[in-house]
């Protein structure tokens, strides 16, 4: 069956554009938060996201108030049990996700289908956590998420063939291309872009380069629209080491490994952007 109203945990950085996103493309849906403080913070973020595309003649205003009306706030996950499509983008930590699908799962009804915009866990593992792995699945969408074309879908071990095509038509409808991934991980795109990130701490901590000629190297000599320390802040360092660790805790390939910078960055709270600082300063 198709998706017609969509459910979201978690309203930030990705949930946030993850409600944006869907509700510009005419879903209703209504997104979950631990308490109103947060809740209100995470609103916050998709209004000021759809106040921006107004001022700068993406949106008219009367298309903005009608996208808003679409999105709806909650602190409770039942409110989330009127969803034919649940995508879950709380913190990245396998207990709390699969405590997220347990629940869920008790509280939707069957044709509801699961899923998780994790980036790095297993979705098999959190399908294991429900009575219906076959209609569990893996959105993975990009940062910023209204503007990243891609949507990676991971389809986990028992993921069945009509959940993996629903998903694919809903991506379609939100004017994404999809790629589809098995469930190993970092998926298709982490797999290649955390050694590629590693690798540019590693040439900058050992003191082959400036952190800027490292960065100006890739942007114009490859053509990325960001150099990669600067996406290593913009995805969050405290993201990219969890996400590192992840996959060396899997593949013990050195080249997951993270460098001790990196660790230690984190471990001052220099997490990149969202901090006000990480290889650059943002303050
Ligand atoms: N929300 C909505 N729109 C945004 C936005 C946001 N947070 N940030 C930028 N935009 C829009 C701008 O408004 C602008 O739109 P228009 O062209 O329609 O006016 C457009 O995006 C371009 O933005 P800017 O001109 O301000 O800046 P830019 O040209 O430098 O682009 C960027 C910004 C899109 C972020 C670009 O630098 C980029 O593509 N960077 C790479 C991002 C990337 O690689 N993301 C993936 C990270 S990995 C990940 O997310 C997955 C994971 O698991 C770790």
């Amino acid at each position: 069956m198709g998706i017609q109203t969509i459910g979201v945990v978690g309203c930030g950085l990705m949930g946030a554009g993850i409600v944006e996103t869907c509700a510009r493309a005419g879903y209703r849906v209504t997104v979950r938060e631990l308490d109103d403080a947060i809740l209100a913070a995470g609103l916050a973020r998709v209004h000021n996201s759809l106040d921006r595309a107004v001022q700068r003649g993406k949106l008219d205003a009367d298309t903005r108030s009608a996208t808003a009306g679409r999105i709806s706030g909650t602190t409770r996950l039942e409110d989330l049990s009127g969803a034919d499509l649940v995508i879950e983008a709380a913190a990245e930590n396998m207990a709390l996700k699969q405590e997220i699908f347990s629940q869920l799962d008790r509280l939707c009804p069957p044709h509801t289908i699961l899923a998780s915009n994790t980036s790095s866990l297993s979705v098999t593992a959190m399908g294991a956590a429900t009575r219906r792995p076959a209609q569990v699945i893996g959105l993975h969408f990009f940062n910023p998420v209204p503007v990243m074309p891609l949507l990676e879908i991971v389809r986990a071990l028992l993921t069945s063939d009509e959940t993996l095509a629903v998903s694919q038509a809903f991506g379609a409808a939100l004017g994404k291309t999809t790629i589809v991934a098995k469930d190993t991980p970092g998926f298709i795109v982490n797999l290649l872009l955390v050694p590629f990130l590693l690798d540019s701490i590693r040439a900058f901590e050992s003191g082959k380069a400036t952190r800027e000629d490292i960065d100006t190297g890739v942007r114009l000599g490859l053509g990325h629209p960001m150099g990669p320390l600067t996406l290593a802040d913009f995805v969050g360092l405290d993201t990219t080491l969890f996400v590192s660790d992840a996959m060396y805790e899997e593949f013990k390939d050195p080249r997951y490994a993270a460098p001790p910078l990196l660790r230690r960055m984190v471990t001052a709270g220099r997490l990149g952007r969202k901090s006000g600082g990480g290889f650059y300063d943002y303050s």
